[in-house]
C-alpha cells in the first residue's frame, strides 16, 4: 500500500454516520473517497459529501456517495483534504491541483478539517512548492506584472494543450516561485488585498490534526 492510500484510509476513520463531509481533491483525496465509498457500498455507512472539484465529485457519483452542494448543507462536520507543504507550524500550501479556491470554501465553512499527506510534504518554511494564486482573467496580466515587480517569479497554470488553466470557477492560476515564505501570515494578507485575485494556496490556521504518511504507518500529529 503507497503511503498517500495508508492515510486516506487512516483519515476515513474519523468519518461516522450521519456525518456531512468535505470531499478534498488530488491524489491523497483520492484514497480517502475511495475508502469512503468502500464503506458507503460494503459497512452502509450513511454520509452526505461537499465535494471541491470537478474531478472529485465525478469519482464520488461514481462510488454512489450521496452529494450535496455547499449551500445546501447548514454546515460541514469534517473536511478531510491533501495539501502541497505543511510547515512546522501547520500552516499549509494548497492548490497544486488548482482546486485551492473550492477547497478554501469548504474547509472555511467546516467545523473541523484534517490533512493528509505523505511524509515528503512535511517542511521546515513553505515556499519550495510553488504558491497558487488564483485569479480572475480581466485584468490578470496586470496582477502578473505586479508580481513581477514584486520579485515573486510568477509563472501562469497550464493545462495539458499548452492553454491557461481554467479553473473549476472560472479563474486563472498564477504559481509564485518564493523558494522560501518567511512569514506566511503577512503574504497571506497582502493577496488577500491584491484586487483581482481571488483566493491564494496559503491556507493559515485551518487544521486540527494532520495524518502523515511514514513507512512506519500513518502518524497522527494534532495541531
Ligand atoms: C488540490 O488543488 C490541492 O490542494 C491538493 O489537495 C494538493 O495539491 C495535494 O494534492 P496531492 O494529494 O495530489 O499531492
Amino acid at each position: 500500500m503507497n503511503l498517500k492510500e495508508l492515510v486516506g484510509i487512516e483519515a476515513a476513520k474519523y468519518v461516522t454516520d450521519g456525518m456531512t463531509v468535505g470531499l478534498g481533491t488530488g491524489s491523497t483525496a483520492y484514497y480517502l473517497v475511495k475508502e469512503l465509498g468502500r464503506r458507503v457500498n460494503e459497512e452502509g455507512l450513511k454520509i452526505t459529501g461537499v465535494v471541491t472539484s470537478s474531478k472529485t465529485e465525478a469519482q464520488a457519483k461514481e462510488l454512489g456517495i450521496p452529494l450535496k452542494a455547499i449551500d445546501d448543507v447548514e454546515s460541514v462536520d469534517l473536511t478531510i483534504d491533501g495539501a502541497d507543504e505543511i510547515s512546522e507550524d501547520f500552516q499549509g500550501i494548497k492548490g497544486g491541483g488548482a482546486a485551492l479556491l473550492f477547497e478554501k470554501v469548504v474547509a472555511t465553512y467546516s467545523k473541523d478539517c484534517i490533512w493528509i499527506v505523505d511524509e515528503s510534504k512535511m517542511v521546515a518554511n513553505l515556499g519550495k512548492f510553488p504558491l497558487p494564486v488564483e485569479v480572475v482573467p480581466f485584468g490578470s496580466h496586470n496582477i502578473f506584472r505586479l508580481f513581477e515587480e514584486r520579485n515573486y517569479n510568477p509563472t501562469w497554470r497550464t493545462d495539458e494543450s499548452g492553454e491557461l488553466l481554467m479553473t473549476d470557477g472560472g479563474h486563472y492560476i498564477i504559481d509564485l516561485h518564493l523558494e522560501k515564505i518567511t512569514d506566511p501570515r503577512a503574504l497571506a494578507k497582502e493577496l488577500d488585498e491584491c484586487v483581482g485575485v481571488v483566493e491564494h494556496g496559503l491556507f493559515i490556521d485551518m487544521i486540527s490534526r494532520v495524518i502523515v504518511g511514514t513507512p512506519e504507518g500513518p502518524q497522527t500529529l494534532i495541531v
